[in-house]
């Protein structure tokens, strides 16, 4: 607390000194290193560990969670809401769009008409036991990586965001994001008042740089998924890159967090949410906040051709 009594935005609310320093999400203040829970998944069969890691997350001043309820099939949302405690103060992010499906090739299938999307909202209040949801993301399917829609789920984004915002009037979320939309969709979005969008996006994969740069000048969040590049193999990894690596070195930090040093210095509207099982891992991620890139390293790496992402994935 500040001596006037008011919670400084260098720390969290339960007083940790924020990691990356502090960003602005849908108007609250959150760290600008926060977590990606989708790896959360991978600890299904060892629920404690996966609690342990969150709360590991959460001492550390990650106040920014990211999740859908078809991570694990609910399993990932029913791990935060275990894990988050009221004064914790953490603003979680989730998205709809897709749908779990034990069965299919890819654990799971879009849901992109509006009744899904309402049903999605639903869902994720249930499994994360909330009567509002902070942020909601409509994750499209137009472009990839992943799913492509087709057939009655190539729906118009002016019939999905009627329906978020009607569920934004009634309460049921606080705020709208975007997720793997193209600059085309952010223009037409933008009256609807859109707080982030989520794209994959990191240093080896940087085909969104307009799209960043008009989310910088509008005040809306960019938060890169695949920061790393992702666990699925065939796309390009941060952590292969030569440029990368060099670096690493002569910072004496990992490559992985050489990665995510540079997102966070590239614009000051990055928010991170890496995902990681690992909780070495996850503090490595956390420490980026203190990691300093001079000017001639960013010059490096910033040379570093950036290659597609737009490939299916499973
Ligand atoms: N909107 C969307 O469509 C969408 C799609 C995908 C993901 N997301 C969100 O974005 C988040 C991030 O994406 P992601 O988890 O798929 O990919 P990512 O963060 O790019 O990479 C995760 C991979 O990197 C590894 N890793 C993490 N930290 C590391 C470190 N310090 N050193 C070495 N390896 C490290 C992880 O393995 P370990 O577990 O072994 O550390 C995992 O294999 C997700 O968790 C999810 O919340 C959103």
């Amino acid at each position: 607390m500040t001596s006037n009594g008011l919670t400084s935005p260098a720390v969290t609310a339960t007083g940790v000194p924020r990691p990356g320093g502090a960003g602005l999400l849908a108007g609250h203040t959150v760290s600008r290193v926060g977590y990606g829970a989708m790896q959360l998944e991978r600890l299904r069969g060892d629920r404690a560990a996966a609690v342990s890691l969150l709360r590991r997350a959460i001492g550390l001043g990650v106040d920014h969670l990211d999740t859908a309820e078809f991570y694990g099939h609910g399993f990932v949302n029913e791990v935060i809401r275990e894990a988050v405690e009221p004064g914790d103060g953490v603003v979680v992010v989730t998205k709809v769009g897709a749908e779990p499906d034990a069965q299919g090739p890819v654990p799971l299938r879009l849901a992109q008409r509006p009744e899904q999307l309402r049903a999605g909202v639903e869902n994720n209040l249930r499994t994360l036991g909330t009567d509002r949801l902070a942020v909601v993301n409509v994750r499209r399917a137009d472009i990839g990586p992943g799913l492509r829609a087709a057939g009655d789920q190539a729906v118009d984004l002016d019939d999905q965001l009627a329906v978020m915002t009607a569920m934004r009037d009634e309460g049921k979320i606080g705020a709208i994001g975007l997720s793997n939309v193209t600059l085309d969709d952010l223009h037409r979005a933008l009256p609807a008042g859109i707080v982030c969008v989520q794209n994959a996006y990191s240093l080896v994969s940087r085909g969104d740089e307009d799209m960043l740069r008009l989310c910088a000048a509008e005040g809306i969040a960019w938060v890169p998924y695949f920061p790393l590049g992702s666990a699925f193999p065939g796309l390009p990894k941060v952590t292969d890159e030569p440029a990368v690596q060099a670096a690493a070195r002569a910072l004496g930090s990992t490559p992985a967090q050489v990665g995510l040093a540079w997102l966070l210095h590239h614009a000051p509207n990055v928010l991170l949410i890496p995902g990681t099982a690992d909780t070495g891992h996850l503090e490595a991620n956390i420490a980026v906040g203190a990691l300093g890139l001079d000017e001639a390293t960013l010059t490096e790496l910033d040379a570093v051709p950036s290659r597609s992402l737009d490939l299916p994935l499973g």
